[in-house]
């Protein structure tokens, strides 16, 4: 396979890029009253301005052809029709199946995929509602009042973002709690306040066998049966989401309390299944339902938009064009809604375990650079942490901005506040400060030359940091759904631009097999010297072996 530098568009890319790295946003700005209508798109229950990108029509046309160049329109329809887009795993690629509110009949190996989740869901519906209405009760007859999820990765991050941003919806019939970490102090300050008799676990693990989850869910089933002296409360205690019933089902959990998972939804891109069931139990189904309506809507927007107006394949493109094309190595997530403080955690596994890779699909060596490392933080936070180094320092990070019209939790002068912040920040970081403004501030607020010369330089903002803003209608489970959704499709585009395959995730395998055997060791406490002198070391120490 050609490597995307010999493109057309890909070397016309990078001579544009050389040109523009002399340009400034704010003279854009000032050549084109219309840049904010030309450069922003008007989606289901939110806005996306990207006019604050250093773009300008050239360009935008230059990164489109780049897009047809890269047949992204025939991968968007391989990638809906089922087609094994997942290359190294053989595997379709299907996350949006489990959305499909049309409900239009989807054939995977003769089995009809609409008609496997329609199934599901109802199961999902007609547990969640039971345990909600309190007829699924404990072992001693006592109400669940509390779910615990047990699950790492995509079975913990979806579904933990997804009720931490939606808890204003939630009824508080039922407290949903999260154990991802193996380091037992997790799993023990969960379990510490709760009584064994009204907690629901769920075991949220597509393979069934990540260490982390297993560890986690036999000291939760040791828990619960110590406190019950009755293995038969398992049945009313443990449920699992999972492909692998088998696992499931030898580790003890019941065949009924199993739903179903299924190898074409990717575990970061899961939270739509029953892997979602903490999002059903907490909200509610139809809650549930209408985040799923608002992940489909922006799949429609996806397939049906021309890419010009697309704006998945737009933040894509700008990604790229930030990134490999401008340079940049990070991207920050920074919202500005306090639902949203688990939305930059949710994005690194999403776009950095799908696009942090360095072969092509046909395992070629990527010669350019490719995705950033995601970071972030809630926006005022970083205002207060971070935001220092993404004004002033030398390297500059693309930024996406996301905020509300309206607050879920209106409290009198609070919103003000926030969106005065969320606006100032993006056209500071666009505008800047020159250092004849900083002098003539400074002379005018009566400071004298010396002082003038010795602080100017320190105030100069050079500006020109592009960054995106996502201004929602407001947070509900259906925007929710758009936001998500509109995030998994850019992360699908840049990948089939950079070509990446996007659904695997070999790279996490080599320190998991390389932990089972150092635990091997550290049970026998002997360690294998065929480590190399570094690791030995700190394993001998730990071990208490060796003493510094
Ligand atoms: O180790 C990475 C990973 O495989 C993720 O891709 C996945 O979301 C997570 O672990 C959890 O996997 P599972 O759901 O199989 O326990």
């Amino acid at each position: 396979m050609t490597s995307r530098t010999s493109l057309n568009s890909w070397k016309k890319l990078v001579s544009h890029a050389e040109d523009m790295k002399s340009q400034h946003m704010n003279e854009l700005f000032a050549q084109d009253s219309e840049r904010f209508n030309k450069y922003s798109l008007q989606l289901p229950s939110m806005l996306l301005d990207y006019s604050k990108n250093l773009v300008t029509k050239d360009t935008m046309d230059k990164l489109m052809a780049l897009a047809r160049e890269c047949d992204v329109e025939s991968w968007r329809e391989k990638m809906f029709s089922g087609e094994r887009i997942n290359r190294t795993e053989e595997r379709a690629v299907l996350h949006t199946a489990l959305r499909n509110r049309a409900k239009t009949p989807l054939l995977l190996d003769g089995e009809n995929v609409t008609e496997c989740v329609e199934s599901a869901l109802a199961k999902m519906k007609q547990f969640s509602d039971t345990v909600r209405q309190g007829h699924w009760r404990g072992y001693s007859g006592k109400r669940i009042t509390d779910v615990v999820n047990i699950g790492v990765g995509g079975s913990n991050l979806g579904p933990q973002m997804v009720t931490e941003a939606l808890k204003q919806y939630s009824d508080d019939s039922i407290n949903v709690h999260y154990v991802s970490n193996v380091d037992g102090t997790q799993i023990a300050n969960v379990l510490r306040p709760l009584n064994p008799e009204k907690v629901l676990f769920i075991v949220s693990s597509k393979t069934f066998t990540t260490t982390e989850t297993m560890t986690n869910a036999r000291t939760a089933m040791k828990w619960l049966t110590s406190a019950s002296f009755d293995d038969k409360a398992i049945a009313k205690h443990f449920v699992a989401v999972t492909a692998n019933k088998a696992n499931a089902m030898s580790f003890g959990i019941r065949e009924e309390n199993i739903f179903d998972m299924w190898d074409w939804v990717g575990g970061r891109f899961s939270l739509w299944s029953a892997i979602g069931l903490p999002i059903a139990l907490d909200l509610g189904f139809d809650k549930f339902i209408e985040l799923l309506e608002g992940a489909h809507a922006i799949d429609t927007h996806f397939c049906q938009q021309p890419l010009e107006q697309n704006a998945p394949v737009i933040m894509a493109l700008l990604s790229v064009w930030n990134c490999t094309f401008l340079g940049a190595q990070s991207q920050a997530i920074l919202p500005y809604d306090q639902s949203l403080h688990m939305l930059s955690a949710y994005m690194q596994q999403a776009e950095m375990e799908s696009n942090g890779k360095s072969v092509t699909w046909d395992g070629d060596s990527i010669d350019y650079s490719t995705v950033p490392s995601i970071w972030g933080e809630l926006g005022i936070n970083g205002q207060h942490a971070f935001y220092q180094y993404l004004h002033q320092s030398n390297n500059i990070v693309p930024a996406d901005f996301i905020g509300s019209v309206e607050s879920v939790t209106p409290v009198q002068g609070h919103h003000e506040t926030l969106m005065a912040n969320f606006f100032a920040q993006t056209e500071a970081l666009m505008s800047g400060v020159n250092e004849q403004q900083v002098r003539a501030d400074l002379r005018a607020s009566g400071r004298n030359e010396a002082y003038i010369d010795k602080v100017a330089p320190h105030k100069v903002h050079k500006g020109n940091r592009p960054t995106n803003t996502i201004l929602m209608e407001r947070i509900s489970p259906y925007s929710l759904g758009c936001l998500i959704a509109l995030y998994e499709h850019k992360i699908f585009v840049q990948g089939i631009i950079l070509q990446i395959c996007s659904f695997d995730q070999w790279g996490v395998e080599l320190g998991k097999g390389l932990a089972n055997n150092i635990q091997k060791e550290l049970e026998q406490g002997s360690v294998n010297m065929q480590h190399d002198s570094s690791t030995s070391g700190l394993m001998q120490f730990y071990l208490g072996v060796l003493k510094k």
